[in-house]
């Protein structure tokens, strides 16, 4: 795959590409029930469409916020309703299993010499609380929240967060990886260079922005910067 040129530094989202999302309800599965996979689902579904549904609004509340309301609906859609559950379910959230290949590709850019940053929905005490308990916190120069500019992503105003933090004038410079597709293709339209993780099998959404690139996982990140 041809490599990406100019990369001054490298972005990533935190949710769904460095972590999984689904690995709460999939420990807690026995409790749940066989259900446990829709519901984690719809629950992701429903985190995403609360934060877009909020910046339209401009009530913003921040991402620990929202992932409960999300986890409430999704749990009372399936009338799941076991006590404590929900509370369990939230803690695991923040001690999320990394994805097995983001600490060797996190060394593997390192090791680069590219800056490496996180650029997240999630408020700076959920984004702290996953990078210590994955054990990465070495390796991010810079772990940048949503909750600086007070709006979701896709705004522009946060991809434009990572551009200051960085120091970084001209957009191309930065290599912006996200297993998000919207995420994604708001970011190349933003301007950024994008590697989109392809985990999941998805389509591009019919959106404005094309990632650059492709990748099947985040081992193939290294060898494109
Ligand atoms: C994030 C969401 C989009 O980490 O997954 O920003």
């Amino acid at each position: 795959m041809a490599k990406l040129e100019g990369v001054r530094a490298c972005v990533f989202d935190a949710y769904g590409t460095l972590f999984d999302v689904h690995a709460p309800m999939r420990k807690l599965a026995a409790e749940i029930g066989p259900r446990a996979d829709e519901i984690s689902k719809l629950w992701r579904q429903k985190q995403l469409e609360y934060t877009w549904l909020r910046s339209l609004m401009g009530v913003h509340a921040d991402f620990w916020h929202v992932t409960g309301d999300a986890l409430d609906y999704a749990l009372d859609a399936h009338g799941v309703e076991e006590p404590g559950l929900r509370d369990e379910i939230m803690a695991l959230y923040l001690k999320l299993d990394a994805y097995p290949d983001a600490e060797p590709m996190l060394k593997a850019v390192k090791a680069k010499s590219q800056r490496t940053a996180i650029l997240s929905n999630g408020s700076p005490s959920m984004l702290d609380a996953a990078v210590r308990s994955a054990g990465l916190e070495r390796l991010f120069d810079f772990v940048l929240s949503v909750e600086d500019v007070g709006i979701y992503k896709p705004s522009r105003r946060v991809y434009r967060l990572a551009m200051q933090k960085l120091q970084i004038q001209d957009a191309p410079s930065v290599c912006f990886v996200s297993a998000n597709t919207w995420d994604a293709q708001a970011a190349a339209q933003f301007g950024f260079q994008v590697a989109r993780v392809d985990r999941f099998g998805l389509r591009d959404d019919n959106i404005p922005g094309r990632p650059d690139r492709l990748i099947k996982d985040l081992s193939e990140l290294a060898a494109l910067i």
